[in-house]
């Protein structure tokens, strides 16, 4: 018996040849996909990635508010020019407690993934006032109404309660110290005790005034505080084992 037999049925008649297809097409699909959906087992958790201090919750709150993402994407991908550009490829795990995620599609401005320490807030200040002062021929709008904006801190116990029901590990202490521990990161006045919030949230936490006026909290600290932390939490020479640098592996 020919066994192309079965094929040549299936090659002359059309309908019945895209059904095939559609069924082998859905079953890889579904092999491919169904692990996914039980995220830990896509999620390598990394040193050091931490649920944003309430302060930088607060930023990226604004962040989202003002449209950032229209323009700014947070993912670097593992190609040669984008890490040469913005530093070691974004892992899963660095945006795992971002709900919603600010990957991104679009890149009018520069990726932020890795935004984090690379200016003083002094830049930040004035490039988010007016972005022209600092780099001539910039297109992004100036924001310079976050510096009289006070920050929104009373409901950041909510936020916090929020974000735990989506997974993210806030305990009941840190919501309980939002409001206060987003008054003591904003701040540097050296009377206002900062352990605190090192012991909730770890040594890696910025803790000064961000926008000049430490006698005020404003969004500009609050987004300031946020940009200063994105990709900053991984330290990539201590986690060299799990990492797969692209540059160094092919070297
Ligand atoms: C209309 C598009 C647009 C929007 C909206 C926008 N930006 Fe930008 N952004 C740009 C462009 C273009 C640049 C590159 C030129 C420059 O540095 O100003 C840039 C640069 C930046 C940089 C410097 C990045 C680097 O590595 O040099 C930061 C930080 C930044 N934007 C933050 C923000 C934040 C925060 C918001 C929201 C409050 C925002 N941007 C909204 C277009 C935009």
């Amino acid at each position: 018996m020919n066994p192309l037999k079965n094929h040549a049925f299936l090659e002359k008649h059309s309908l019945v040849l895209l059904i095939a297809i559609v069924v082998t097409v859905l079953i890889g699909g579904i092999i491919e996909i169904i692990p996914l959906f039980r995220q830990e087992t896509v999620i390598e958790k990394v040193e050091g990635v931490r649920p944003y201090t309430p302060l930088e919750l607060a930023g990226y709150n604004i962040y989202i508010r003002e449209g950032c993402y229209n323009c700014h994407s947070q993912q670097i991908r593992p190609l040669r020019d984008e890490v040469a550009r913005y530093g070691h490829y974004s892992l899963a795990a660095e945006s795992m407690y971002d709900h919603p995620f600010q990957w991104g599609s679009k890149r009018t401005g520069p990726d932020l993934a890795r935004v984090g320490a690379k200016y003083s807030d002094e830049w930040h200040v004035a490039h988010l006032v007016n972005p022209r002062s600092v780099v001539p021929g910039s297109i992004m709008p100036t924001y310079g109404f976050l510096l009289k904006n006070s920050a929104k801190l009373y409901d950041l116990e909510d936020h916090l309660k929020a974000q735990k029901t989506l997974g993210v590990p806030y305990s009941d202490e840190m919501a309980v110290w939002a409001v206060k521990d987003a008054k003591v990161q904003a701040t540097d006045l050296d009377r206002i005790d900062s352990d605190g919030i090192i012991s909730r949230y770890g040594e890696n936490v910025n803790i000064r005034d961000f926008d000049g006026n430490p006698k005020f909290i404003s969004e500009m600290d609050a987004l300031i505080a946020y940009l200063q932390v994105l990709g900053t939490m991984v330290d990539f020479e201590v986690t060299k084992g799990i990492n797969l640098d692209q540059e160094e592996s092919e070297e």
